[in-house]
């Protein structure tokens, strides 16, 4: 059980009785055969997925407020499933969605050690989003090999990793190549993000340089052979992207590439984050990512968009 000051913060009526909403009150009993069992297992996943898909439906039409959705969310999840990822989702520890931590618990599938919530976490592991999260991880890791393969010269691999976070992906490189000559700055603007990372990286911190900036306002301008961002432009409106954009194509060297991930606009597990995680992203289309790319001073020719496996992340390419 949480603690009662817990509940009392959140105010709203100590009830089970969800408002008017008939849908609201489907979807609890749902979710509560769910806790009875000890949670969802894997046949029982599309079921669940659907349930949350409807109420995403009820919420966009408008049959279902979405303060109502959110008040029962963040009340059932308080309620019972204390500790699990959707509950570090919707508490925001470091006071925004996406922080290093959740991020690093999505990369080593955390999980609760009670059995009963485990099951849960499980679940939030096997949704699309995270599945993509942790494949933009191993993305990194072959661009980073593709680039030192084609690199040129004694002179180190010039890289700028912006917004960093746990730089899990950077250790899991270092740790598959200890002898590359890479430089690496890594900016980011929450001070526990650098901290962590610096932990993360202990064995290769000659090679990198930490940068506690909002990237908003500040850049470096070293000149680097790979530019790379993930999890950042995807909370960034088109304007604000374009801007940071223009910045991070202008520290790149000619020859160099600036690589940027944005969830796609194709995410099977949006309506999970949103309704059960309250963590909203701009999802965009290649098309919107290539228009950009263009407002940002980049020509048809030097712009692509791949995507993982998944196809839930894209990642826009410019060559310089
Ligand atoms: C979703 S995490 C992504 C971390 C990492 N790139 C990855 O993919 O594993 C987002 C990170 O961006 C950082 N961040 C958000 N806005 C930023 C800004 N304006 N300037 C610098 N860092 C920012 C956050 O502090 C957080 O560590």
């Amino acid at each position: 059980m949480p603690a009662p000051a817990l509940i009392a913060q959140l105010e709203i009526p100590v009830s089970t009785t969800w408002g008017t909403s008939h849908l609201l009150n489907q979807f609890d009993d749902l979710f509560h055969d769910f806790l009875d069992k000890g949670g969802p297992l894997p046949p029982e996943y599309s079921l669940l997925n659907r349930a949350i898909r409807h109420l995403g439906d009820a919420v966009r039409a408008g049959v279902v407020a979405k303060d109502e959705v959110s008040a029962y969310i963040q009340d059932s999840t308080l309620r019972h499933l204390g500790g699990t990822m959707q509950a570090e989702a919707l508490e925001r520890k470091y006071g925004y969605s996406g922080d290093f931590e959740i991020i690093d618990h999505i990369y080593t599938r955390h999980t609760h050690p009670d059995p009963k919530l485990r099951q849960w976490d499980l679940y939030f592991h096997a949704q699309a989003a995270p599945v993509a999260v942790r494949n933009r991880k191993a993305y990194f890791q072959d661009l980073m090999q593709a680039h030192l393969s084609s690199h040129r010269g004694p002179a180190p691999l010039e890289v700028l990793n912006v917004a960093s976070g746990p730089a899990r992906d950077v250790r899991e490189f270092f740790q598959n190549h200890t002898q590359a000559t890479v430089r690496m700055d890594c900016v980011d603007m929450d001070a526990h993000a650098i901290d962590y990372a610096q932990r993360m990286c202990a064995p290769w911190l000659d090679r990198m340089t930490f940068h506690h900036r909002n990237v908003l306002r500040f850049v470096p301008t070293r000149g680097y052979d790979l530019t790379w961002s993930a999890g950042l432009f995807d909370y960034l409106s088109d304007r604000v992207f374009v801007h940071v954009l223009k910045a991070l194509i202008a520290v790149t060297k000619p020859g160099g590439e600036v690589v940027i991930g944005n969830f796609s606009d194709y995410n099977p597990s949006r309506d999970y984050m949103e309704v059960l995680g309250d963590w909203a992203l701009i999802h965009r289309s290649r098309e919107t990512l290539v228009s950009l790319a263009a407002q940002a001073g980049a020509s048809p020719d030097q712009v692509q968009v791949f995507w993982e496996a998944e196809g839930v992340n894209y990642f826009l390419h410019i060559r310089r």
